[in-house]
């Protein structure tokens, strides 16, 4: 049988090639997007939510543990990609450490905080289902988990409104971005019921909107154990 080029593992293999030309435009702000709704957005939400502790799933080079360390926030990170866990403890904030999705719901990790985050960073489908299993075991009594992905309805384009994988793209990018990741699009019926189906209840769904285009750009659930 041929390989399925769609999946969980072609991901990591696309952040490994771009840990550098990623970190560069994340400091630099190219993102329109992130520079004008869904950094302030995941920022804001967080802190609705007023942890003292927070875990960065899938942290890359590290800025929203810059961005909340310096609201006295504690936070700790982990990614699977060397190159950026290095660049983010270069920059400091927090304490950031190598650790693929799939080990941390192996379940030994002893990491806990008040508020897990996950920033534009559950973009596969079994490494993103692992996450919904070890959910309860990262968060301290009365925690919440946040998460902020693509809008299911702006990012469906022209197929079908339907889960399945999607073959990712760098447009809008440098040329410096290669080998484009794939990702797996969720319904927002279908991000829904994983939370309820996982012992979670959403606590608030929001939608950020572009100032120009006005359409949401993103969607953030807050969630916590039942
Ligand atoms: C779009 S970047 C977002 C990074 C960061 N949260 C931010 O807001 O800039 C997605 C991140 O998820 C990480 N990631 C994706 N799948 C992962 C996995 N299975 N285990 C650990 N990290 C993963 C990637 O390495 C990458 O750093």
């Amino acid at each position: 049988m041929k390989p399925d080029p769609l999946n969980d593992a072609k991901i990591l293999d696309s952040w490994h090639k771009n840990a550098q030309p990623w970190t560069r435009a994340v400091r630099n702000r190219e993102i329109d997007s992130r520079r004008q709704v869904t950094d302030a957005a995941i920022v804001n939400a967080v802190l609705s939510r007023s942890p003292a502790s927070v875990l960065d799933i899938g942290c890359g080079e590290g800025w929203l543990a810059r961005e909340l360390s310096a609201q006295n926030i504690r936070v700790t990170g982990i990614d699977a990609v060397a190159e950026l866990v290095e660049q983010a403890n270069n920059a400091g904030g927090g304490d950031f450490h190598v650790l693929p999705y799939e080990q941390l719901a192996a379940g030994d990790s002893g990491l806990m905080a008040d508020l897990v985050v996950c920033n534009f960073s559950m973009i596969g489908k079994e490494s993103c289902e692992v996450l919904f299993k070890v959910m309860h075991s990262l968060l301290h009594p009365g925690g919440s988990w946040v998460v902020q992905t693509l809008h299911p309805v702006t990012s469906c384009g022209e197929l079908p409104y339907a889960d399945g994988w999607r073959t990712g793209s760098w447009a809008g990018f440098s040329s410096e971005f290669t080998d484009p990741a794939p990702w797996y699009f969720r319904t927002l019926q279908s991000w829904v019921d994983l939370f309820n189906g996982s012992g979670f209840r959403l606590r608030e769904i929001r939608e950020p909107i572009h100032p120009h285009t006005q359409q949401p750009v993103s969607v953030i659930f807050i969630a916590e154990p039942d």
